[in-house]
């Protein structure tokens, strides 16, 4: 099993020795590899049985350490990084050719963002090379918040999780694509909202077209529980026919009359889209370890942290039921 603790110094001497460290960030914890090292980058992507056609993002420290992996840093992009980085915001720029082909599938583009986390910032500074790193699940399964979800899930595959304990936003970072001529495109919601970018840049964030950038969040399942998970629409009743399977229901902000209370849960029961996104892997991964016949969630308004919670809601979901 990987060793957990607070050792920047071990983590280093794996991620030297060309081995994947887990990571913690602001978002999800990550499974971190250096991008020049293939041995590592192949670790990476067999420890979550990933295919090798799907991108990896990478981590770097600051934005000179952007530039040099890219051949464009488009002025939009520019306000966003300074605006918004570290934080919980990942853009697409043409690759340089320093930047390995196997971190991005064969694509010209590359994925970057500063994680806004203390110890993996430190690391980062440290290592001195960027670090790919995917979320620290098996591929299609939650993405997990703490160090002992990675450890339950990789801990197996890996020598060392450093641990930097919940993760604060709980969902994964918001993926752009970002364009010469000022054209933002939404390619993944996340933990930045949308509109805070659109303030910042007083322009319209595009949503994905044809033509965008493929791959992100592309994948039709994703962030799965194994328990089967059923959905309903915003403030309506859930469906209670599966009563007969022991169904634990997840409901956004209000616990409901006839449902036995440890059978139910909330999100946020303030009404705070942004602590259910906080809550909801962390919510899933209890559930899902909770021996439970199916669950059924309530989907959010649709705005803000709505978006993405619904986002990662409706991939995690069979077919859904009502809205
Ligand atoms: O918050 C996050 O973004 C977390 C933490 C660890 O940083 N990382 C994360 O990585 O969510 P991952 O691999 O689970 O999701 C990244 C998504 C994938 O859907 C991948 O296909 C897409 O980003 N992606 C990566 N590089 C891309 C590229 N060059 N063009 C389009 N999509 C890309
Ligand atoms: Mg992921």
């Amino acid at each position: 099993m990987a060793t957990i603790g607070t050792d920047i110094e071990k983590a280093v001497y794996w991620l030297e020795k060309g081995e994947v460290v887990a990571i913690p960030t602001e978002t999800v914890y990550g499974l971190a590899g250096n991008i020049y090292n293939e041995g590592a980058i192949a670790k990476i992507y067999a420890a979550k049985a990933r295919p090798r056609t799907n991108p990896l993002i990478v981590h770097v420290a600051d934005i000179a350490a952007a530039e040099a992996l890219v051949t464009e840093f488009p002025p939009v992009a520019r306000e966003l990084a300074t605006a918004f980085w570290p934080g919980p915001l990942t853009m697409i720029f043409p690759k340089s050719e320093t930047v390995p082909d196997s971190i991005t599938a064969g694509e010209k583009t590359v994925a970057i963002r500063i994680p806004d986390h203390p110890l993996t910032l430190a690391l980062l500074k440290a290592t001195g090379f960027p670090l790919a790193a995917p979320s620290a699940n098996p591929y299609n399964y939650i993405s997990p918040v703490t160090a002992a979800q990675v450890n339950d899930m990789l801990g197996d595959k890996i020598p060392y999780i450093l641990d930097g304990g919940r993760c604060t936003k709980g969902i994964e970072s918001t993926i752009l694509a970002v364009q010469q001529d000022g054209q933002v495109q939404l390619l993944r919601p996340g933990a930045l909202n949308v509109n805070l970018i659109e303030e910042k840049i007083n322009t319209t964030v595009g949503q994905k077209t044809k033509e965008s950038p493929a791959h992100a969040g592309m994948s039709k399942v994703h962030y799965s529980p194994r328990t089967p998970l059923y959905l309903f629409g915003t403030g309506t009743d859930p469906v209670q026919e599966r009563t007969g399977e022991k169904t634990a229901y997840l409901f956004f902000k209000e616990k409901r009359s006839g449902i036995p209370d440890d059978r139910q849960w909330v999100l946020s029961s303030g009404g705070d889209p942004s602590e259910a996104a906080w809550n909801l892997y962390d919510s899933l991964y209890m559930l899902d370890q909770g021996g439970f016949g199916s669950i059924m969630a309530e989907l959010l308004p649709e705005t803000g942290a709505g978006l993405a919670v619904n986002d990662r809601l409706r991939k995690a979901a069979q077919p859904y039921i009502g809205k």
